[in-house]
């Protein structure tokens, strides 16, 4: 048995986590609290950091109480401490990693700096087994766009390698930016998504940016200033259309240049993560597109959640450097997804 408690706050959410790996067991027991601040964020139309880092502060202990209450432990009973060291904004990062040291000093355990983005991938092995290697990743959040080639060394330790990223905005913060321009409620992927099921796809032809150039990299920012000038041109045009087109095009570049990864690197599966993983169509179109499993985390799993990071913590198993030392976990606002 390995109980490991986990702590993600990089971004806008508070979430900890108690998760507990069973021997001979692929799937662990989780617990999980989270704390959202969007209702928080709705009002300025986005995450303004001092706001988030204060929330987190005040919501951290308390959800640190209540999910050990939850899991029925004691800190006697937890073999590791996991906190989200990067990449995320600075301030949330801190909060994260200085309550987590704090505990691990305390209660003297050990403690590991885990990647945020190492725990989207890692998010759908909470919910699924047998997952076949080498694997395509692409997560898909606020923050990143990114298409990684993950492979599994004979320790189960995974090896990530970025393919290609967004040069500009992220596809989430493509969704949340072409929402204020519509005059949609943040974050904006939830409200364009509802509302583009009931448009037509084909109503307007938003550019595909990057699709016709070589290698795997994204680029959001065009298309968001493709919908402000359709918009105020065409005042008209049903909200729906141009959300569902808008869709359309987001999800077609994703699907495609995931697909295209696939084929090149002959991989055995597609391990989707990130807020964005929770779009109905993103998950219809690359499920129907790609002739491999393509996984994707469950909902709660998708967005910023603590349990992905020790899910990621766990399949590390060479961490006995990074542990010698208490205070080596440091907040690392740019951490690439490679695991130190
Ligand atoms: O992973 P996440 O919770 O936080 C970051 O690390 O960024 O992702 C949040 C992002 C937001 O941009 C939000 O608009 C987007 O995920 N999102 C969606 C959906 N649900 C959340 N985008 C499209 N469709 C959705 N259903
Ligand atoms: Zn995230």
């Amino acid at each position: 048995m390995m109980r490991i408690l986990s702590i993600e706050t990089s971004c806008d959410e508070t979430s900890v986590a108690v998760v507990e790996y069973v021997e001979a067991v692929a799937l662990p027991n989780v617990t999980q609290t989270t704390a959202t601040q969007i209702d928080i964020h709705r009002a300025t139309g986005g995450v303004v950091p001092e706001v988030a880092a204060r929330e987190h502060v005040q919501a951290i202990i308390p959800l640190v109480d209540e999910t050990m209450r939850k899991a029925g432990i004691v800190p006697e009973q937890i073999d590791r401490i996991a906190v989200t060291s990067g990449p995320g904004l600075m301030t949330s990062l801190l909060v994260g990693v200085e309550t987590a040291r704090t505990l691990a000093y305390a209660w003297n355990k050990p403690l590991y700096g885990t990647n945020h983005i190492a725990g989207h991938i890692a998010a759908n092995f909470l919910t699924h087994e047998n997952i076949a290697f080498p694997a395509v990743a692409l997560v898909v959040s606020g923050g990143h766009t990114e298409l990684l080639h993950i492979d599994k060394a004979d320790s189960g330790t995974l090896t990530y390698e970025l393919l290609g990223a967004t040069r500009d905005d992220a596809a989430g913060e493509c969704f949340d930016k072409c929402a204020r321009v519509l005059g949609l409620p943040y974050p904006g992927g939830p409200a364009i998504s509802k509302l583009a099921a009931e448009g037509n796809r084909e109503a307007v032809e938003f550019p595909r940016p990057m699709l016709n150039k070589p290698g795997y990299e994204f680029s959001f920012s065009g298309l968001k200033t493709a919908v402000l000038y359709y918009h105020r041109d065409n005042p008209e045009v049903n909200l729906a259309d141009v959300c569902a087109s808008l869709e359309a095009a987001i999800v077609e570049v994703l699907t495609k240049q995931t697909a295209k990864a696939v084929s090149a690197l002959n991989a055995k599966s597609v391990l989707v993560g990130g807020g964005v993983a929770a779009n109905t169509y993103l998950r219809e179109q690359l499920t129907s597109y790609i002739d491999v499993p393509v996984y994707f985390p469950t909902p709660e799993y998708s967005t910023d959640n603590a349990a992905m990071i020790a899910a990621a913590c766990a399949l590390e198993s060479d961490l006995d450097d990074a542990t010698k030392n208490l205070w080596n976990v440091k907040a690392d606002p740019g951490w690439e997804v490679t695991p130190r």
